[in-house]
């Protein structure tokens, strides 16, 4: 749940990344992202034990999840590929250096623009989401009168329901993701009479925050089932695999995720089994799009606490000086966070906050039953496991500026996203 290397120091403060929070937090201001990379590089490494069980696998981070310049530098020397979902992410990770030969662009509604941008920088491998995207790739391709061969894989949908909250569930028969089954070999043969398109294989992605592997296995069978099918009627052999991301993580106490080694290791295992079984004339590559595990722990948020308001007989709220528009999990679904107070880490949790933000929406709480020392106005409040999903998905509601972000890795840190400030709030403003 915490970073890796979380330890509490001498003086009872919060440290990450071998420096003290409370530093961190004096020097680069609050509200702060904090990015721990140890964390980062170690959950890499456990996505790559996979090859050892089967060393034909592609891990390929979701940048969704946390989009920005040095990540993609820091997962590019851990030697993951990566999965964009638009030309901002695409052009975030081509200005970090990455070979767009490592790119998988998906989306269910690419924009002409990204299409052309993404052919442009001749991307490694296009995720279709349905058939209008393959006659929108081809026109394209054939205005910009391109020669090199493009390759694809298909979204379909899988029809396979993880235990997951609704929102995030995509795998469903009524999800606005993917091919349906029934409209894959018209695709197939479609895509037969374009020359330079080249389907790879199929691609499933069937939801997020899921904790049981089973699902997966039901995803590796349904997967080359349907590949197996094709090649029998089509004579077309799928090479590639990709079971998408949403390998769970613990976000609180209640949260019981599997071993990422294992968990990896045990889809693996079965994939081979599987081959076997149905006697699958190659070994495809097998890919897995993991966002969230990968880097959700690694990151922690820090706040100041500003006014604390006291409700007899009802509740106390901390307010703290961030909220919904750089956390906006707990308002969107209800996510559920822990937190500390980082400068009284060996201080008794004897009393119960509502953490709200500073945002103009009551629902705007981060945190609604947290067992936590006596604050004081001027504490600093670290909740962790904020390293997915919230700057990615952060805004500038009330026009606040987003914070800052620092990697920290063996007694150093590095900003890595500049504190927005007011002139950039009004930079695309135009006065009448
Ligand atoms: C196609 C695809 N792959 C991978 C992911 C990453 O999921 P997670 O961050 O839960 O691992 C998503 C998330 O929405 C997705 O849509």
């Amino acid at each position: 749940m915490k970073p890796i290397t979380s330890k509490i120091n001498s003086t009872g403060h919060l440290e990450i990344g071998g420096l003290d929070v409370i530093e961190l937090a004096k020097k680069h201001g609050t509200s702060l992202y904090v990015m721990d990379v140890a964390t980062i590089r170690s959950m890499a490494n456990k996505y790559n034990t996979i090859k050892e069980i089967y060393p034909k696998t592609i891990i390929a981070y979701a940048s969704k999840a946390l989009s920005i310049t040095a990540l993609y530098q820091v997962l590019d020397e851990e030697g993951l590929f990566f999965d964009v979902v638009s030309d901002g992410e695409l052009f975030t990770l081509l200005n970090a250096g990455v070979s767009p030969q490592k790119v998988f662009f998906h989306g269910n509604n690419k924009t002409n623009a990204e299409i052309e941008f993404a052919l442009s920088k001749k991307i490694g491998c296009f995720m279709v989401d349905n058939l209008y995207e393959i006659e929108r790739l081809q026109k394209i391709y054939e205005r910009l009168d391109l020669r090199h061969k493009v390759e694809i894989m298909i979204r379909i949908t899988p029809e396979i329901e993880a235990h997951t909250h609704d929102f995030i569930a995509t795998g469903k028969r009524d999800s606005k993701f993917g091919i349906l089954k029934e409209e894959l070999l018209g695709a197939i043969d479609y895509i037969k009479t374009i020359p330079y398109i080249e389907c790879r294989g199929l691609h499933v992605h069937i939801g997020s925050q899921i904790f049981d592997i089973k699902p997966f296995d039901v995803v590796v069978e349904t997967l080359l089932d349907i590949s197996l099918d094709i090649y029998t009627r089509k004579q077309i052999l799928m090479k590639d695999i990709s079971i998408g991301g949403g390998i769970g993580i613990r976000y609180t106490e209640a949260d019981d995720p599997p071993d990422i080694e294992n968990f990896v290791q045990g889809i693996a295992k079965h994939l081979k089994s599987y081959l076997k079984k149905i006697n699958y004339p190659l070994e495809p590559t097998l890919i897995l799009e993991p966002g969230r595990s990968l880097v959700a722990n690694a990151g922690v948020t820090l706040y100041t606490v500003g006014n604390i308001k006291n409700i007899p007989e009802s509740k106390t709220y901390a307010i703290v000086d961030g909220g919904m528009a750089d956390n906006p999990r707990p308002i969107t679904y209800g996510a559920l966070y822990c937190a500390d107070i980082a400068n009284k880490m060996n201080e008794e949790k004897n009393k119960v906050y509502t953490i709200a933000g500073k945002f103009c929406e009551s629902g705007d709480v981060l945190i609604k039953d947290s067992a936590l020392p006596k604050i004081a106005d001027g504490d600093i409040l670290v909740v962790y496991v904020t390293g997915a999903y919230n700057y990615s998905m952060s805004s500038n509601y009330n026009r606040y500026r987003k914070p800052a972000m620092v990697f920290v890795e063996g007694g150093q840190d590095k900003l890595v996203l500049r504190r927005e400030s007011l002139s950039d709030i009004i930079r695309n403003d135009v006065k009448v």
